[in-house]
Protein backbone atom coordinates (compact mmCIF):
# COMPACT_ATOMS: atom_id res chain seq x y z
CA UNK A 1 0.00 0.00 0.00
CA UNK A 2 1.31 3.29 -1.10
CA UNK A 3 2.13 5.79 1.96
CA UNK A 4 -0.73 7.96 2.80
CA UNK A 5 0.51 11.60 2.69
CA UNK A 6 -1.66 13.62 5.22
CA UNK A 7 -2.09 17.86 4.25
CA UNK A 8 0.77 18.48 6.87
CA UNK A 9 2.96 16.87 5.13
CA UNK A 10 1.94 18.01 1.74
CA UNK A 11 2.10 21.44 3.04
CA UNK A 12 5.54 20.71 4.11
CA UNK A 13 6.57 19.34 1.14
CA UNK A 14 5.60 22.29 -0.45
CA UNK A 15 7.65 24.68 1.34
CA UNK A 16 10.81 22.48 1.64
CA UNK A 17 11.16 20.32 -1.44
CA UNK A 18 9.25 22.81 -3.54
CA UNK A 19 9.90 25.95 -1.65
CA UNK A 20 6.46 26.96 -3.27
CA UNK A 21 5.23 28.19 0.39
CA UNK A 22 6.77 30.16 3.05
CA UNK A 23 6.09 28.99 6.73
CA UNK A 24 3.44 31.51 7.65
CA UNK A 25 1.25 30.32 4.85
CA UNK A 26 1.92 26.84 5.30
CA UNK A 27 0.46 27.36 8.98
CA UNK A 28 -1.90 29.68 7.53
CA UNK A 29 -3.28 26.73 5.64
CA UNK A 30 -3.03 24.16 8.20
CA UNK A 31 -5.18 26.71 10.34
CA UNK A 32 -7.94 27.27 8.02
CA UNK A 33 -7.98 23.19 7.50
CA UNK A 34 -8.65 22.64 11.27
CA UNK A 35 -11.31 25.11 11.58
CA UNK A 36 -12.96 23.55 8.63
CA UNK A 37 -12.99 20.16 10.15
CA UNK A 38 -14.37 22.03 13.09
CA UNK A 39 -17.12 23.10 10.94
CA UNK A 40 -17.55 19.97 8.89
CA UNK A 41 -18.28 18.16 12.76
CA UNK A 42 -21.49 21.00 13.58
CA UNK A 43 -22.43 20.27 10.24
CA UNK A 44 -22.76 16.50 10.87
CA UNK A 45 -24.75 17.16 14.40
CA UNK A 46 -27.44 18.66 12.74
CA UNK A 47 -30.58 18.90 14.88
CA UNK A 48 -28.67 16.93 17.42
CA UNK A 49 -26.38 20.12 18.02
CA UNK A 50 -28.83 22.90 17.27
CA UNK A 51 -27.07 23.84 14.66
CA UNK A 52 -29.83 23.99 11.89
CA UNK A 53 -32.43 27.17 11.03
CA UNK A 54 -32.43 30.41 10.99
CA UNK A 55 -30.34 33.24 13.22
CA UNK A 56 -32.93 35.52 13.09
CA UNK A 57 -30.53 38.21 11.60
CA UNK A 58 -29.77 39.85 8.15
CA UNK A 59 -26.04 39.96 6.93
CA UNK A 60 -24.53 43.49 5.22
CA UNK A 61 -25.68 41.74 1.63
CA UNK A 62 -29.56 41.60 3.19
CA UNK A 63 -29.69 38.13 3.29
CA UNK A 64 -31.05 36.46 6.18
CA UNK A 65 -28.35 34.55 8.09
CA UNK A 66 -28.60 30.90 9.51
CA UNK A 67 -27.03 29.48 12.60
CA UNK A 68 -24.34 27.89 10.61
CA UNK A 69 -23.84 30.55 8.81
CA UNK A 70 -22.69 32.34 12.42
CA UNK A 71 -21.09 29.52 13.80
CA UNK A 72 -18.66 29.14 10.76
CA UNK A 73 -17.82 32.48 10.82
CA UNK A 74 -16.74 32.14 14.35
CA UNK A 75 -15.03 29.19 13.98
CA UNK A 76 -12.73 30.45 11.49
CA UNK A 77 -12.21 34.07 13.26
CA UNK A 78 -11.68 32.35 16.22
CA UNK A 79 -9.21 29.52 14.81
CA UNK A 80 -7.05 31.82 12.74
CA UNK A 81 -6.80 35.51 14.96
CA UNK A 82 -3.99 34.32 17.12
CA UNK A 83 -1.50 32.42 15.06
CA UNK A 84 0.25 35.92 14.21
CA UNK A 85 0.18 34.84 9.89
CA UNK A 86 -2.91 37.14 9.34
CA UNK A 87 -3.05 40.95 9.53
CA UNK A 88 -6.85 40.78 8.30
CA UNK A 89 -9.61 38.83 7.61
CA UNK A 90 -13.10 39.25 5.48
CA UNK A 91 -16.03 37.52 5.12
CA UNK A 92 -19.48 37.41 3.81
CA UNK A 93 -20.92 37.58 7.15
CA UNK A 94 -19.43 40.89 8.20
CA UNK A 95 -19.80 44.32 6.75
CA UNK A 96 -16.22 45.54 7.37
CA UNK A 97 -12.48 43.40 7.45
CA UNK A 98 -11.97 42.04 11.10
CA UNK A 99 -8.49 43.18 12.56
CA UNK A 100 -6.38 40.74 14.11
CA UNK A 101 -6.87 42.45 17.29
CA UNK A 102 -3.83 43.97 19.38
CA UNK A 103 -2.95 41.87 21.89
CA UNK A 104 -2.04 38.93 19.19
CA UNK A 105 1.12 39.46 16.41
CA UNK A 106 0.33 40.89 13.20
CA UNK A 107 1.19 38.69 10.17
CA UNK A 108 1.78 39.20 6.51
CA UNK A 109 -1.24 37.60 5.04
CA UNK A 110 -4.86 38.45 4.57
CA UNK A 111 -7.42 35.70 4.86
CA UNK A 112 -11.12 36.33 3.11
CA UNK A 113 -13.73 33.55 3.11
CA UNK A 114 -17.57 32.79 2.52
CA UNK A 115 -18.08 30.68 5.81
CA UNK A 116 -20.74 28.70 4.56
CA UNK A 117 -21.52 28.24 0.99
CA UNK A 118 -25.03 26.79 0.05
CA UNK A 119 -26.81 28.06 3.25
CA UNK A 120 -29.96 27.58 1.65
CA UNK A 121 -29.19 23.85 1.70
CA UNK A 122 -28.07 23.24 5.07
CA UNK A 123 -31.56 22.60 6.95
CA UNK A 124 -32.27 19.78 4.01
CA UNK A 125 -29.19 17.52 4.18
CA UNK A 126 -27.41 18.84 0.75
CA UNK A 127 -24.01 19.50 0.66
CA UNK A 128 -22.62 22.86 1.87
CA UNK A 129 -19.04 24.05 2.24
CA UNK A 130 -16.72 27.03 2.95
CA UNK A 131 -14.88 28.96 0.69
CA UNK A 132 -11.47 30.75 1.23
CA UNK A 133 -8.87 32.92 -0.56
CA UNK A 134 -5.67 34.51 0.94
CA UNK A 135 -4.04 37.51 -0.42
CA UNK A 136 -0.44 38.83 0.62
CA UNK A 137 -0.94 42.21 2.28
CA UNK A 138 0.46 45.16 0.53
CA UNK A 139 3.79 46.80 1.99
CA UNK A 140 3.01 49.76 4.60
CA UNK A 141 1.92 49.88 8.16
CA UNK A 142 -1.41 49.09 8.99
CA UNK A 143 -4.21 47.71 7.06
CA UNK A 144 -7.52 48.94 5.71
CA UNK A 145 -10.32 47.22 3.21
CA UNK A 146 -8.45 48.99 0.21
CA UNK A 147 -5.69 46.19 0.88
CA UNK A 148 -7.88 43.50 0.52
CA UNK A 149 -8.93 45.42 -3.05
CA UNK A 150 -6.42 43.16 -5.31
CA UNK A 151 -7.17 41.09 -8.14
CA UNK A 152 -7.78 37.36 -8.35
CA UNK A 153 -4.38 36.70 -10.06
CA UNK A 154 -3.01 38.32 -6.94
CA UNK A 155 -4.23 35.44 -4.49
CA UNK A 156 -1.38 33.19 -3.21
CA UNK A 157 -3.60 30.43 -2.09
CA UNK A 158 -7.48 29.26 -2.50
CA UNK A 159 -9.89 26.52 -1.69
CA UNK A 160 -12.87 25.12 -0.41
CA UNK A 161 -14.07 22.41 2.12
CA UNK A 162 -17.04 20.35 0.96
CA UNK A 163 -19.23 19.04 3.08
CA UNK A 164 -20.83 16.63 1.43
CA UNK A 165 -20.97 12.64 1.80
CA UNK A 166 -17.36 12.85 2.48
CA UNK A 167 -15.51 16.16 3.67
CA UNK A 168 -13.00 17.30 0.95
CA UNK A 169 -10.57 19.88 1.40
CA UNK A 170 -9.93 21.17 -2.11
CA UNK A 171 -6.61 23.62 -2.52
CA UNK A 172 -4.41 25.46 -5.11
CA UNK A 173 -1.24 27.18 -4.17
CA UNK A 174 -0.63 27.97 -7.90
CA UNK A 175 1.12 25.02 -8.95
CA UNK A 176 -1.94 22.98 -9.98
CA UNK A 177 -4.94 21.65 -7.53
CA UNK A 178 -5.22 18.88 -5.03
CA UNK A 179 -7.68 17.13 -3.03
CA UNK A 180 -7.71 15.72 0.83
CA UNK A 181 -10.00 13.92 2.12
CA UNK A 182 -11.13 14.06 6.15
CA UNK A 183 -10.44 10.39 7.62
CA UNK A 184 -12.88 11.32 10.88
CA UNK A 185 -11.37 8.07 12.72
CA UNK A 186 -7.47 10.04 12.74
CA UNK A 187 -9.11 13.78 12.31
CA UNK A 188 -6.80 14.08 9.47
CA UNK A 189 -7.35 15.29 5.95
CA UNK A 190 -5.64 12.75 3.69
CA UNK A 191 -4.73 13.60 -0.42
CA UNK A 192 -6.62 11.40 -2.38
CA UNK A 193 -6.25 13.44 -5.69
CA UNK A 194 -3.34 15.53 -7.15
CA UNK A 195 -3.14 17.46 -10.52
CA UNK A 196 -7.10 17.36 -10.84
CA UNK A 197 -8.10 18.15 -14.61
CA UNK A 198 -11.02 19.64 -16.09
CA UNK A 199 -12.00 18.04 -19.46
CA UNK A 200 -11.99 21.00 -21.97
CA UNK A 201 -15.36 19.45 -23.07
CA UNK A 202 -18.48 18.92 -21.36
CA UNK A 203 -22.50 18.08 -21.93
CA UNK A 204 -23.46 18.72 -18.77
CA UNK A 205 -24.40 22.21 -17.75
CA UNK A 206 -25.13 24.18 -14.39
CA UNK A 207 -27.58 26.84 -14.12
CA UNK A 208 -30.64 28.21 -12.17
CA UNK A 209 -33.37 27.38 -14.71
CA UNK A 210 -35.96 29.18 -13.34
CA UNK A 211 -34.26 32.63 -14.09
CA UNK A 212 -34.36 31.87 -17.30
CA UNK A 213 -37.40 35.00 -18.21
CA UNK A 214 -34.76 37.14 -17.19
CA UNK A 215 -31.56 36.07 -18.72
CA UNK A 216 -29.85 38.19 -20.77
CA UNK A 217 -29.87 36.92 -25.01
CA UNK A 218 -26.42 35.48 -24.92
CA UNK A 219 -26.83 32.96 -22.39
CA UNK A 220 -30.29 32.41 -23.40
CA UNK A 221 -28.90 31.52 -26.27
CA UNK A 222 -25.98 29.07 -25.04
CA UNK A 223 -28.71 27.33 -22.92
CA UNK A 224 -31.51 27.09 -25.99
CA UNK A 225 -28.58 25.36 -28.08
CA UNK A 226 -27.81 22.80 -25.49
CA UNK A 227 -31.63 22.06 -24.74
CA UNK A 228 -32.08 21.68 -28.46
CA UNK A 229 -29.69 18.42 -28.21
CA UNK A 230 -28.70 16.15 -30.83
CA UNK A 231 -30.90 17.73 -33.55
CA UNK A 232 -29.51 21.29 -32.62
CA UNK A 233 -26.96 23.26 -33.52
CA UNK A 234 -24.47 21.65 -31.05
CA UNK A 235 -24.98 18.06 -32.37
CA UNK A 236 -25.19 15.91 -28.94
CA UNK A 237 -27.87 15.68 -25.91
CA UNK A 238 -26.87 18.02 -22.60
CA UNK A 239 -27.50 17.14 -19.15
CA UNK A 240 -28.21 19.79 -16.37
CA UNK A 241 -27.57 19.33 -12.56
CA UNK A 242 -28.26 22.39 -10.61
CA UNK A 243 -27.18 21.89 -6.52
CA UNK A 244 -27.54 25.84 -5.75
CA UNK A 245 -24.28 25.42 -3.14
CA UNK A 246 -21.43 27.07 -5.60
CA UNK A 247 -19.35 24.27 -3.67
CA UNK A 248 -21.01 21.63 -4.62
CA UNK A 249 -21.42 22.48 -8.19
CA UNK A 250 -17.64 23.19 -8.97
CA UNK A 251 -16.70 20.12 -7.29
CA UNK A 252 -18.42 18.25 -10.14
CA UNK A 253 -16.91 20.40 -12.38
CA UNK A 254 -13.23 19.53 -10.87
CA UNK A 255 -14.44 16.07 -10.75
CA UNK A 256 -15.96 15.35 -14.30
CA UNK A 257 -16.35 18.18 -15.72
CA UNK A 258 -19.34 20.58 -16.54
CA UNK A 259 -20.13 24.58 -17.06
CA UNK A 260 -21.18 26.35 -14.06
CA UNK A 261 -23.49 30.02 -14.94
CA UNK A 262 -24.91 32.28 -12.62
CA UNK A 263 -25.09 35.13 -15.00
CA UNK A 264 -26.12 39.00 -14.65
CA UNK A 265 -30.29 38.83 -15.01
CA UNK A 266 -32.92 41.40 -15.22
CA UNK A 267 -34.40 40.87 -11.56
CA UNK A 268 -31.94 43.51 -10.09
CA UNK A 269 -30.28 44.90 -13.67
CA UNK A 270 -28.13 47.28 -10.93
CA UNK A 271 -26.44 44.51 -9.16
CA UNK A 272 -23.72 42.43 -11.79
CA UNK A 273 -24.90 39.05 -10.18
CA UNK A 274 -25.68 37.54 -7.33
CA UNK A 275 -21.92 36.13 -6.84
CA UNK A 276 -19.58 37.69 -4.70
CA UNK A 277 -15.89 38.21 -6.44
CA UNK A 278 -13.55 38.33 -3.36
CA UNK A 279 -14.63 35.04 -1.78
CA UNK A 280 -16.91 33.09 -4.01
CA UNK A 281 -15.71 34.08 -7.62
CA UNK A 282 -11.86 35.11 -7.62
CA UNK A 283 -11.05 31.59 -5.39
CA UNK A 284 -13.50 29.13 -7.63
CA UNK A 285 -12.18 30.91 -10.44
CA UNK A 286 -8.24 30.47 -9.88
CA UNK A 287 -9.03 26.60 -9.06
CA UNK A 288 -11.12 26.01 -11.98
CA UNK A 289 -8.06 27.53 -14.33
CA UNK A 290 -5.61 25.62 -12.17
CA UNK A 291 -6.98 22.19 -13.26
CA UNK A 292 -7.65 23.33 -16.91
CA UNK A 293 -10.66 25.09 -17.04
CA UNK A 294 -11.66 28.92 -17.87
CA UNK A 295 -13.69 31.31 -15.71
CA UNK A 296 -15.03 34.68 -17.02
CA UNK A 297 -18.14 37.21 -16.50
CA UNK A 298 -18.82 37.02 -19.74
CA UNK A 299 -16.53 39.66 -20.77
CA UNK A 300 -13.28 39.09 -19.31
CA UNK A 301 -11.34 36.53 -16.98
CA UNK A 302 -12.68 37.11 -13.52
CA UNK A 303 -9.22 37.15 -11.72
CA UNK A 304 -8.01 40.14 -13.97
CA UNK A 305 -11.18 41.91 -13.23
CA UNK A 306 -10.76 45.15 -10.43
CA UNK A 307 -12.36 44.77 -7.27
CA UNK A 308 -13.65 48.13 -6.26
CA UNK A 309 -15.47 46.80 -3.17
CA UNK A 310 -15.33 44.18 -0.54
CA UNK A 311 -18.36 42.65 -1.53
CA UNK A 312 -18.77 43.50 -4.77
CA UNK A 313 -20.82 40.90 -7.09
CA UNK A 314 -19.66 39.15 -10.66
CA UNK A 315 -21.45 37.50 -13.44
CA UNK A 316 -19.87 33.74 -13.16
CA UNK A 317 -19.39 31.16 -16.09
CA UNK A 318 -16.69 28.58 -15.01
CA UNK A 319 -15.64 25.14 -15.74
CA UNK A 320 -14.74 23.16 -19.03
CA UNK A 321 -12.77 25.30 -21.45
CA UNK A 322 -14.32 25.14 -24.62
CA UNK A 323 -18.11 25.64 -23.47
CA UNK A 324 -17.39 28.47 -21.33
CA UNK A 325 -15.56 29.87 -24.59
CA UNK A 326 -18.35 29.59 -26.89
CA UNK A 327 -20.19 31.36 -24.02
CA UNK A 328 -18.32 34.08 -23.81
CA UNK A 329 -18.10 34.46 -27.42
CA UNK A 330 -21.35 35.07 -27.29
CA UNK A 331 -21.47 38.23 -25.60
CA UNK A 332 -20.85 41.21 -27.36
P1 LIG B 1 -24.44 31.65 0.10
O1 LIG B 1 -25.16 30.51 0.72
O2 LIG B 1 -23.01 31.76 0.57
O3 LIG B 1 -25.16 32.96 0.17
O4 LIG B 1 -24.24 31.32 -1.45
C1 LIG B 1 -25.30 30.76 -2.16
C2 LIG B 1 -25.01 30.90 -3.61
C3 LIG B 1 -24.23 29.76 -4.24
O5 LIG B 1 -23.71 28.84 -3.39
C4 LIG B 1 -25.23 29.11 -5.16
O6 LIG B 1 -24.59 28.78 -6.36
C5 LIG B 1 -26.30 30.13 -5.35
O7 LIG B 1 -26.24 31.00 -4.28
C6 LIG B 1 -27.66 29.52 -5.43
O8 LIG B 1 -28.55 30.49 -5.78
P2 LIG B 1 -30.08 30.20 -6.12
O9 LIG B 1 -30.75 29.92 -4.82
O10 LIG B 1 -30.51 31.50 -6.77
O11 LIG B 1 -30.15 29.03 -7.07
MN1 LIG C 1 -21.73 31.45 -1.07
MN1 LIG D 1 -22.28 31.99 2.60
Amino acid sequence: MSARISLTRYLVEKQRVHDRIPSDLRLLLEVVARACKSISHAVTKGALGDVLGSAGTDNVQGEIQKKLDIIANEVLIDANEWGGHLAAMASEEMEGIYVVPNRYPQGEYLLMFDPLDGSSNIDVNVSIGTIFSVLKKPEGAGVSEQDFLQCGHQQVAAGYCIYGPQTTLVLTVGDGVAMFTLDREQGSFILTQEDVRIPEDTKEFAINMSNMRHWDAPVKRYIDECLAGKQGPRGKDFNMRWVASMVADVHRILTRGGVFLYPWDKREPDKPGKLRLMYEANPMGWLVEQAGGTATDGKQRILDIQPKKLHQRVSVILGSKNEVERVTGYHP
